[in-house]
């Protein structure tokens, strides 16, 4: 684990409309065991207590505490902190969603290493898969700032055999084979560069391609056969046909508008897939050994926490979800 990552995938990410950080593994908002270990830890709250959760992305944490206020009567005041550009209010699809994360709080570039909250006015800082991509030498200390004496850090926090970081590995393996072996952008970008170069031939039925566009074009269909090839002998084919399917739509397209058209969805496809590498290269950094725990835990220990719990969390069905660090702010 290090501090990971410049923010612009995530950006992206956000934008998108995701309410949480794993469209491809779950959809809806975080539940089982990850819900259940939130709520319990916000229904334990008094009323008016007001929580921070910290590298809130679109605010699946955070809509948690909110609907755990309204499930149990409270009055909870919810913020939700992000280094990147969230606008969850605006961005996230589901109307209803929307409502409710209108009563949150959201602060977009704000780094966990300087929260914009006045000393010791915090009742418990939440954050999940997010504050071990921070510079935790600097984001723990800030914590314990902005909590009150018996405030309380809850934190889950990526474990590099979680269900989730795995299936990010396997992601990440599907978008180099698509980019870097089958290359298959790359060929596609080449075929319509060389059709936007063609001038039909003067009276040409306009039917068959000129003879570059053509040869660039049997390259695209070899590098498609190889994916999909790949594909078919994958646990999880989805992970190289996902961004195959991309480069499908643009070839589709390319009959209805012109090549220059094509080559600008392409590239913005192409750009989208990249940051998602990016986005699932850091999940990998950011994933935490038991050394970066014991690490944590005696930053937590210097910043005036005591006690320091932490433990692997399994999810309801025994699997490795992450880490769980929870550690009360002494007086
Ligand atoms: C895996 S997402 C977690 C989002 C959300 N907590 C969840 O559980 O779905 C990690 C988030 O950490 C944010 N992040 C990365 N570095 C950060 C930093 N230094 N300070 C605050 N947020 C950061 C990213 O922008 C991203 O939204």
């Amino acid at each position: 684990m290090t501090a990971a990552s410049e923010s612009a995938p995530w950006d992206r990410y956000w934008a998108y409309g995701n309410l949480h950080s794993f469209s491809q593994v779950t959809c809806g908002n975080y539940g089982g065991g990850i819900a259940a270990f939130w709520r319990e830890r916000f229904a334990a709250l008094a009323d008016g207590a007001c929580i921070v959760d910290v590298a809130t992305g679109n605010g699946a944490v955070a809509l948690l505490a909110l609907d755990t206020a309204v499930a149990t009567g409270r009055g909870f005041t919810v913020h939700g902190t992000d280094l990147a550009a969230i606008d969850p209010v605006t961005r996230v699809s589901d109307d209803a969603v929307r409502e409710r994360l209108a009563r949150i709080h959201f602060h977009a570039r704000t780094p966990a290493e300087a929260l914009p909250f006045t000393d010791a006015t915090v009742d418990l800082v939440c954050s999940q898969f997010g504050l071990e991509y921070s510079d935790t030498a600097r984001s723990i200390p800030e914590l314990a700032r902005v909590l009150r004496p018996d405030g309380r850090a809850a934190l889950i926090l990526h474990h590099g055999d979680s269900a989730f970081v795995r299936s990010a590995r396997d992601e990440a393996r599907g978008i180099d084979y698509v980019l870097d072996e089958a290359r298959v952008y790359l060929k596609t970008r080449n075929f319509l560069r060389a059709l936007a170069e063609t001038r039909p031939p003067r009276g040409g039925s306009g039917g068959t391609l000129p003879p570059k566009a053509a040869k660039k074009r049997r390259a695209v269909d070899e590098a498609i056969q190889s994916i999909q090839s790949a594909a078919r002998g994958h646990s999880n084919p989805r992970v190289l046909l996902g961004p195959l399917n991309y480069v499908q739509e643009v070839l589709a397209m390319t009959g209805r508008v012109g090549p220059n058209e094509a080559l600008d969805w392409l590239e913005e496809a192409r750009q989208r897939v990249v940051s998602m590498r990016q986005r699932l290269a850091d999940m990998q950094v950011a994933a935490c050994t038991e050394g970066d725990i014991a690490r944590i835990k005696g930053q937590l220990d210097a910043a005036g926490f005591a006690p320091v719990r932490t433990a692997v969390f399994e999810d309801e069905n025994g699997s490795v979800t992450g880490w769980r660090v929870e550690a009360d702010r002494t007086a």
